[in-house]
């Protein structure tokens, strides 16, 4: 998925105006979903004609570099797991990598509260946002929910949040 910064362009142009540019979280959704259904992601910039790279550019690549060096280890070296996105909250998505299965979500849950229908849970399950600690989850009829918690202040932005499960199937 070879996807560009500003929706209309390769390269830059001056005329480009805000609303032309992916948000950072566009941009995490173009990676997170290709990535979930095994697939690279590409992400295009264009610098000035004299080589320059115009600050919201620079922003979205910061971005996407402070959301990697927390979150990285579910992207890098992942590969897709047995569901792609999840049956009950359709944009929490889905990889695997070194036996952990990692949910990802495009979206703060309603209520700190997020509704799994795809995953199964047993009495060694452990699970964890990247970036945060331990949290907690409960598991009735095929439903898991995991609790979010009041991240600190000093947590880096997010805008999107992986809870990473040890031992759970599909
Ligand atoms: C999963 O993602 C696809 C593609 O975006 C969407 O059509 C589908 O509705 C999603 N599944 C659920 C349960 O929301």
């Amino acid at each position: 998925n070879a996807f560009t910064v500003d929706r209309n362009s390769w390269g830059f142009r001056r005329d480009a105006v805000y609303k032309n540019f992916l948000s950072i979280e566009g941009i995490l959704e173009q990676l997170v979903t290709t990535v979930s259904c095994g697939g690279n992601a590409l992400m295009n910039i264009g610098p000035t004609h004299d080589g320059r790279i115009v600050p919201i550019f620079e922003e979205r690549l910061t971005q996407v570099g402070s959301w990697l060096k927390t979150n990285g280890e579910s992207i890098y070296n992942s590969k897709p797991w047995t569901h792609q996105n999840d049956s009950s909250t359709g944009s929490v998505w889905y990889t695997t990598a070194n036996n952990f299965v990692y949910a990802i979500a495009l979206k703060w849950p309603d209520g700190n509260t997020l509704k799994l229908g795809s995953v199964k849970t047993s009495s060694t399950t452990t699970a964890t946002m990247l970036g945060y600690g331990k949290v907690d989850f409960s598991s009735s009829n095929g439903v898991v929910q995991v609790t979010f918690p009041n991240l600190p202040l000093d947590t880096p932005l997010m805008w999107a949040w992986v809870i990473k499960f040890e031992g759970v199937t599909g």
